[in-house]
Parts: C-alpha cells; structure tokens; sequence
C-alpha cells in the first residue's frame, strides 16, 4: 500500500483548492496505474486461479480493501473486510448506512465504479464448483461470464432495472436466451414462463405480455427475481430487496426469497439494515461498521449473544412489539469520517464502554466460539481464558 502513502489529508474539515488539485493529480497517479495493470492483454491464469480455504464456501472475502480516490481524499469504503459464505447458506450483511455493505457486494460483481473505486488489496474467492476465481484479480472478460452465470444481483428498485418501454416477457426471454443459446424460441417462451409460475405469479402468460408499469412493485420485485434466477446462479446477491416495498408485500418477498432457496440450493447474499429480516432469513451474520466487520457469527450466536457494543447498541434501536418504549434508541454519535479514519477502535468516540486500551491500535477479531468472532478490546482480557478453555 506504499502506491497512495502520499494520498493524506490534513486532519481538518477543509482543504484549499491548490490541496484538492494535488489530490486530484495523485489521484490519476494511482488510478492510471491499477487501470493499467487491470488492462494488459492476455493476463496469465495463475494470476486470478485460485484455491478455497475451505471448499464448502461459494465466497471468502479475505482482507478486502476497496478505496473511492475522490478530490477531497480517499475514502476507505471497505477496509479489511473478511468472511465466508457457505454454499447453500444465507449470509446477512448488517450496520448502518454509508459502513460499506454494497461496496463490499458490488466488489464481489466487479462493478465498483471506475477509475476513482478500486479494488486495492485482499482477495475475494469465488468457488465456481469447478474452479476458483480471485476476483480482486479476475480480467473483466472472464468477469463477464461469471456475473449473471453464476452470480446474480437483485437490486432495492426493480423499476429502475427493468426497461420501461419492453414488455416484461422480452425482457425475460432475452436473459433466458442469453444463458441457453442453443434453445429454440418456443423452449425459451416456456422456461421465462416457469420461470414467473416459481416466483409466484400465477397469471404467468399474462404478465408475460404486460409492460412493467403496469405491474405493482412487488410484482415487479417478482420479475427481477425470476430474472435473476433464470441462470440457476451459485449465489444470489439481494441489496435491500425489499426496502422500497410496502410491509405486507415485504414479508411475501422474503417468504419468496426464502423458499426459492431450497428449490435452487443457491447461497445468498442479503444485505439490510433490518435485523428483523436477518433475524427470519439469515445463518449467518455480518455486523460491519464504518467499512469494517465488527462481529459475526451464527445467527443464534449474534441474536442470543451480541458482544460487540455496536451490535448491542443495533439490537437496542430495533423496536419491539409489545414493549413499550417512550422514544426509539438510537446510538449516540456519528460515524468517523471515512477520508480520514483514526488509528484506534471506529467506535470510540460512540462507545459507553470505551477504555484507555482502545485509544491505542485497532482491535484484533477474538474468537468466542469457532463461528463467533469479535473485534472489540473487551474480550481482550478474556483471549487468554477462551484460548484455555477451547
Ligand atoms: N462512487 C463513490 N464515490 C465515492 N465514495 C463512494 C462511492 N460509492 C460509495 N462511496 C462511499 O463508500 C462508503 C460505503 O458506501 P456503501 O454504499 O457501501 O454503504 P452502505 O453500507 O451500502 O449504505 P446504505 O445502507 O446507505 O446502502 C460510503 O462512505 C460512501 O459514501
Ligand atoms: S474496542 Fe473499546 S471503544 Fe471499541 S467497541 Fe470495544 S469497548 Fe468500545
Ligand atoms: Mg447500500
């Protein structure tokens, strides 16, 4: 990381014109230079080829690092990310707006925006079932068979990803084609049919010819899920899939989500800030803070056990039903300032836990269980027991 050792702001709340100008000029320095590497023909195979540490995960992120180099400094969207997602799992993504959660996922579909967001350390493999890819490293051409292939994304506005002025079966029909070239158009026709009867609408051949405006918006949603499940992919990403969604048609979706994982034994991704929806979907889950993860563990293990005062302090701003609270809590404090991160523990300044230790280096992740981790000084203490005890 010597490449943007230079890249620093001062630790103030402004710069001067002639400052951003600098940035901007190292900025290109840096992005030049990864996009160039990045654009060489021909990359040898041995660059992105990989092995899974563990070959029952679909996905392991380890250590990801993904940077927005923009004019006021570099944003660490993603710092240090590591966790796995096992085949045939859900894995819930949680914490607060702006911690990093879509940066993370589109990292994983290469569709961080470039040149200013790069990819600038640590790996992310994806177990194809036949081989492995670093897609940190992965050529864009052979990241184009797998995203859609074998990895499909379901976005929160599915008005915003289906064409307005075609009609939901063209649509369809032409992602099907796309991933079964040598079917015949009739075969195709039926498979985009099939495909809505999975997802629920039982009126299949008619919103076959309907347009998507004349759908509602968890119709809709149910389209872009049968688009995205037209490939049969190893991993499904949903970002928010149903935040745009009223609350009944919301719970239709995830009952959705959550049957079509057995049928199709694909692993998903699921990101929210919901933890009521982790709660009902999830195996696993992931507590990330200001581009980092903080805990994870199983789902039982973060709901019956949270440990990390962040993820407390989540668990106590969910309302509940049946308890009456005068006024919903919510975290003190704001997050760092993500150009300009502190060399300690992100959560201090918001803790009501913080000790002297914390103020002196980032904390490590200690282990509670084989599957429950925490990055928090308070356990520190407890490492050495929990070592014993293991
Ligand atoms: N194109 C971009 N240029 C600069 N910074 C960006 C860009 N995209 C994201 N970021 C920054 O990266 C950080 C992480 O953003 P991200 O979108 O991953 O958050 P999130 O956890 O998905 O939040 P939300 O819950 O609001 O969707 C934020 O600080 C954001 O401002
Ligand atoms: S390391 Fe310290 S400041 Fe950070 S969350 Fe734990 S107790 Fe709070
Ligand atoms: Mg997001």
């Amino acid at each position: 990381m010597a490449l943007f050792k230079k890249n620093k702001i001062k630790n103030s709340n402004y710069i001067s014109s002639k400052e951003s100008r600098n940035i901007s000029k190292e900025n290109r320095r840096i992005t030049n230079e990864i996009e160039k590497r990045r654009n060489r023909k021909n990359i040898p195979r041995e660059e992105y080829i990989t092995q899974m540490k563990d070959p029952n995960n679909v996905v392991e992120f380890d250590d990801l690092h993904t940077y927005f180099f923009t004019d006021i400094g570099t944003v660490k969207a993603v710092d240090g990310v590591s966790f796995n997602i096992p085949t045939g799992k859900t894995v819930g993504v949680v914490g607060e707006s702006g911690c990093g959660k879509s940066v993370t996922s589109l990292s994983l579909m290469q569709l961080v925006q470039r040149p200013q967001g790069q990819i600038v350390g640590g790996s992310i493999r994806f177990n194809t079932g036949e081989e492995v890819y670093d897609i940190a490293k992965t050529p864009t051409s052979e990241m184009q068979k797998l995203r859609g292939n074998m990895i499909s994304m379901i976005f929160q506005e599915p008005m915003t990803s289906l064409n307005p002025v075609f009609r939901i079966g063209v649509q369809l029909d032409e992602v099907t084609q796309l991933h079964n070239m040598d079917m015949t158009k009739d075969k195709v026709k039926q498979r985009s049919l099939e495909m809505l009867e999975l997802v629920g609408i039982a009126n299949s051949e008619g919103v076959y010819k309907m347009y998507p405006h004349e759908l509602s918006g968890g119709m809709r949603q149910r389209v872009m899920i049968a688009m995205g499940l037209a490939c049969s992919p190893r991993l499904i990403i949903a970002d928010e899939p149903t935040t745009a969604l009223d609350v009944t048609i919301q719970a239709q979706i995830l009952e959705l989500l959550r049957s079509l994982k057995d049928k199709i034994n694909s692993s998903i991704m699921l990101i929210t800030h919901d933890l009521g929806v982790i709660a009902g979907m999830a195996d696993f889950v992931v507590v990330m803070y200001a581009g980092r993860v903080v805990e994870r563990g199983t789902v039982e293990e973060i709901f019956k056990n949270p440990s990390h005062p962040y993820t407390i302090g989540l668990m106590n701003s969910k309302p509940t039903v049946g308890k009456k609270v005068d006024r919903l809590y919510s975290i003190p404090g704001k997050v760092p300032n993500p150009v300009n991160m502190p060399n300690h523990c992100y959560f201090y300044d918001r803790c009501d836990k913080r000790m002297d230790v914390c103020k002196s280096k980032y904390p490590e992740e200690i282990y509670l269980t084989p599957t429950h981790g925490v990055s928090c000084f308070l356990y520190d203490e407890k490492k050495g027991e929990l070592e014993n005890g293991r």
